[in-house]
């Protein structure tokens, strides 16, 4: 997968140089790319922000540092110059505007954007190319991202309803949890199927030595060897935290059989004498 992120702070992304994503980018699985939008100005003072028409607070990103970082992401040649019939792939021949899914998918973090979860990764951990827009101010000119839904698949994005001064810490939040998705990037892929919000129910809890630690011990059955036996344990712990922690995520879950459903009446009911 290709990552391209444009911000006016490429240092911040230098964490996802660490650890697995780093060592992904090594391998060439992930081809990362940061490019710093000041490049992408003309003037003595690398300009990249002038204030909203229309007045009130704070100051507003230009569009065309915006527009060419992205053309340049595109492939080079500028399209700002063109026609609105040369901007549109085919129209003289009658043609067709490629599919949304041909092309890079632009994600734009923006507290005003759809939330971000773990289905929204899986989808993007199947693109061939994500650019991440990492704005900063109040925002990047409204023209230049209506632009960039005729060149990309055009994808606003929020990790939550809180405010963040810009973009960056999303995207690497963002950036993070679709690649480890991507095959090769985690060592061990099956330790990906049974992690938070992977079907819709929250981790089990995990122990590791000592089996006593400070009067506490680990829960008997972990030590049985007892397979069929854990893995049920474990489900039911999965779905008790749910439904303590998140019981908003109970209404999405589906193929709940018998024991879960009682699993989740005991819950309910303040009946917790299954737990050991
Ligand atoms: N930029 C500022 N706040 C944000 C949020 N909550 N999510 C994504 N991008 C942001």
């Amino acid at each position: 997968m290709k990552i391209d992120v444009v911000s006016i702070f490429p240092e911040y992304l230098a964490g996802l140089q660490l650890s697995l994503i780093g060592k992904a980018v090594d391998q060439g699985v992930l081809d990362l790319n940061v490019h710093d939008l000041r490049d992408f100005t003309f003037d003595r003072h690398n300009t990249v922000d002038d204030s909203p028409y229309g007045g009130g607070a704070g100051m507003v990103m230009k569009a065309e540092p915006w527009a060419l970082a992205l053309e340049h992401i595109l492939g080079g040649e500028s399209l700002v110059g063109a026609t609105s019939v040369e901007r549109t792939v085919g129209a003289d021949t009658g043609d067709e505007e490629p599919a949304a899914a041909g092309r890079p998918i632009l994600i734009v973090p923006s507290p005003a954007g759809p939330v971000f979860n773990q289905r929204i990764a899986e989808e993007l951990s199947d693109a061939d190319h994500l650019v991440f827009a990492c704005g900063r101010y109040e925002g990047i000119d409204q023209r230049v991202i209506d632009w960039s839904g005729e060149h990309f698949d055009l994808r606003p994005m929020s990790i939550g309803d809180y405010v963040l001064n810009g973009g960056e810490v999303a995207s690497m939040v963002m950036i993070e949890a679709v690649s480890r998705l991507i095959p090769g990037v985690i060592g061990n892929p099956e330790s990906l199927t049974e992690e938070s919000h992977e079907d819709g129910l929250l981790e089990y809890p995990i122990y590791t030595k000592p089996a006593s630690w400070r009067d506490r011990d680990v829960p008997e059955i972990l030590l049985s060897g007892n397979h069929g036996a854990i893995a049920r344990w474990r489900r039911d712990r999965r779905l008790e935290r749910t439904a303590e922690v998140r019981p908003d995520l109970l209404a999405g879950l589906n193929g709940l059989d018998k024991h879960d459903r009682a699993v989740l009446e005991r819950f309910e009911s303040g009946d917790d004498s299954v737990k050991e």
